[in-house]
């Protein structure tokens, strides 16, 4: 698969602050990729840089192999910052406005905001909207160009749960028509809900990049239970590749490789004549993993 953009040895200092160090990593084309990291650790820098509006101090970047920067522009839509629009002027006359100044006819508009559920609203002043109505137009406007890539930084900051949830839900959907979302968040479970591949970044230093579902699949945990646990639990031993088994309460923990099938797993138990009476996957969170990654090198 192509990648829509590779950086080389992306660096930005700030005076002693080393804000972003020595990235070398690729976008797959239409990815939804999470540049996950907590506060502080490079992700609007990094950002920054891919959209030109932050010089590096080192290193390269470079978007869709060989377009000009001004045709690679054209290609990408971002909300780095929330775009100011007019507040006493509708969605739609906002809309017209930014299609005017990057030289857009108005033909999308009505698309944009039917996609982003704005339309029946097009017509209210932007202050009566709510804040997540302020950020699905934000979204809207970067889409009016019918970008390639989208660009989002911490795209539910400051939403209500119904908002979060709207905003996550319009990414997925703007993903479906195939253009590719780099998307940066310190939230852990928003990067496992909306994205397909992730990267993490801790001090400006990448730590881990890869799909999100390899991740979270790594390993398989199984809360079991049988009328008999120390039988079962002295079986359970046994069973090829096993990692852990323990005892929580009554209940058995298993923790096993993620390829492994549940299945074979049950039958292994009834073919040694015990049956199970509760049997309960428990999948290891990315945020443990993710406290794991940072961890294993810190
Ligand atoms: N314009 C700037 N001048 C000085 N330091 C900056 C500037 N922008 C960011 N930094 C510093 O660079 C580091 C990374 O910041 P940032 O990229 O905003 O992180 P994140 O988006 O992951 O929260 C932080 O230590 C921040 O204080
Ligand atoms: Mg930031």
């Amino acid at each position: 698969m192509n990648n829509v953009v590779t950086t080389n040895g992306l660096t930005k200092h700030y005076g002693r602050i080393r804000a972003v160090n020595d990235l070398t990593f690729g976008i797959p084309e239409k990815s939804v990729f999470g540049i996950l990291g907590p506060n502080g650790s490079g992700k609007t820098t990094t950002l920054g840089m891919l959209l030109d509006v932050v010089n590096p101090t080192s290193g390269t970047y470079s978007w869709f192999s060989n377009l000009s920067r001004k045709e690679n522009r054209q290609k990408i839509g971002s909300i780095l910052e929330t775009p100011s629009f007019y507040p006493y002027l509708s969605a739609i006359d906002n809309l017209r406005i930014i299609a005017e100044i990057k030289a857009i006819g108005y033909e999308n508009i009505g698309e944009v905001l039917k996609l982003t559920g704005l339309y029946e609203r097009r017509l209210s002043a932007y202050r009566t909207y709510s804040l997540g109505m302020k950020q699905r137009l934000a979204l809207a406007s970067a889409l009016l160009c019918d970008p390639l890539v989208m660009i989002l930084d911490e795209p539910t900051n400051g939403l209500d749960p119904r908002g979060i949830a709207e905003i996550r839900e319009l990414i997925r959907t703007i993903a479906r028509q195939g253009k590719t979302i780099i998307l940066a968040s310190h939230l852990l479970d928003e990067v496992q809900k909306v994205c397909s591949h992730f990267a993490v970044l801790d001090k400006g230093r990448l730590m881990y990049s890869g799909l999100v579902n390899e991740v979270s699949h790594e390993e398989l945990r199984l809360e079991i239970s049988a009328d008999d646990p120390a039988e079962l639990f002295a079986l359970l031993k046994t069973f090829p590749g096993q990692r852990k088994v323990e005892f929580s309460g009554e209940t058995i923990i298993i923790t096993l490789p993620g390829h492994v099938a549940i299945g074979d797993l049950s039958r292994f138990v009834f073919e040694h004549g015990i049956v199970i009476t509760h049997l309960l996957a428990l999948r290891k969170s990315l945020e443990s993993q993710f406290l794991e990654i940072l961890n294993e090198k810190a």
